[in-house]
């Protein structure tokens, strides 16, 4: 049996981009693997979260990945900060980990830009700590959107390092995952890039059908097409990557067509896009407001998640202290 890991930053609501990215196949992955899923809150430290803020998060995100179809009784889902052996996996894949590669981080130099009053070292190292959550539970498969590949690529580094180093064969070599697919960038609605939090661009799996039809009309579009099988301009290309995901294969094709054949009416495609977005994630909206309103059954969750993280967290550093040469006198 394979062991699967996947986390999610919890600053704020998850939108199509985590669920379609790093949420949905682990659903499915669930029964036939050893999974792991997590909320990554000591990742979130880096923008410097109130308090107050960071805590209602957490039990955002918890509530969001419950209502999503993980299975608490099936998966092991916890919180970060619960299993602090990741801090001590941590401090010793950092010995390891060199600045000039830590530099060279396209995320690291994509944050430094986006907070440069803030280029803290957890930033930097901010891979590291990913690559701990990774190796703690020797992870094989990582379901994760194509902007995390190089993380992963790094994490495989880092795993390969630490067993020449010590001359063992003690971590996986754990590889970036969408169902044997090609990674997903599920794009952000405004025209270019991908659905991120920080861009504004987001639609959530908690928005409300209103919300979802403004932003769904509001997306970007061009004159339309005025050849036949043009090719598609980027604005237009997210709008049908975002109706792939959510819309039956009969309802791409219809609109593909009517776009081939410089029939097309954005209007009408935008319609269809709201309409099916709300009907997917309408059922997972009413369950977050049920799930969140259980303190009790959150609580019985993160408890059992971080009780069973923690054994297999704790087997991991026993290992590797062993492997380093931490022993008893
Ligand atoms: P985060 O919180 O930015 O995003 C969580 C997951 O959602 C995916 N994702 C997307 N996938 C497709 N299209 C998009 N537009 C999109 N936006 C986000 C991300 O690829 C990710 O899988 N560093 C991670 C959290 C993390 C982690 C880990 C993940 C920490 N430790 C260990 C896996 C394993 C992050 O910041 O993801």
């Amino acid at each position: 049996m394979e062991t699967v890991l996947s986390g999610i930053r919890p600053t704020g609501n998850l939108h199509l981009g985590n669920y379609f990215g790093a949420l949905k196949n682990f659903v499915k992955m669930q029964h036939e693997n050893n999974c792991f899923f997590f909320i990554a809150d000591y990742h979130s430290l880096t923008t410097h979260p109130k308090p107050e803020d960071l805590q209602g998060n957490v039990r955002q995100v918890l509530s969001e990945y419950l209502a999503a179809g993980l299975d608490p009784e099936v998966a092991t889902i916890y919180i970060q900060s619960d299993v602090p052996e990741v801090a001590e996996l941590y401090l010793l894949l950092n010995m390891n980990a060199y600045l000039g590669e830590l530099e060279r981080t396209t995320t690291f130099k994509e944050k430094a830009r986006q907070q440069s009053e803030n280029i803290n070292a957890g930033l930097l190292t901010y891979a590291v700590l990913m690559a701990s959550d990774i190796l703690l539970h020797n992870a094989h498969k990582v379901p994760v959107g194509k902007d995390q590949e190089q993380h992963l690529e790094m994490t495989r580094k880092f795993a390969r390092r630490f067993n020449q180093m010590y001359g063992v064969n003690y971590f996986n070599e754990p590889s970036a995952y969408n169902f044997g697919e090609q990674l997903i960038k599920i794009p952000g609605l405004n025209g270019t890039g991908k659905m991120s939090k920080s861009e504004g661009n987001g639609i959530y799996l908690f928005d409300d059908p209103k919300e979802i039809q403004k932003k769904v009309m509001r997306a970007v579009t061009d004159s339309g097409p005025t050849v036949k099988n043009q090719e598609m301009a980027e604005p237009i290309k997210n709008i049908f990557s975002l109706l792939e995901v959510v819309s039956k294969p009969d309802t791409v094709s219809f609109f593909r067509e009517k776009y081939n054949n410089c029939e097309i009416r954005y209007g009408d495609l935008k319609k269809q896009l709201a309409e099916d977005i709300i009907h997917f994630t309408t059922p997972i909206r009413e369950r977050i407001i049920e799930i969140s309103s259980n303190d009790e059954y959150l609580r019985k969750v993160a408890r059992m998640g971080a009780e069973k993280a923690r054994a297999s967290a704790s087997k991991t550093i026993k290992d590797v202290r062993e492997i380093i040469g931490f022993k008893p006198f």
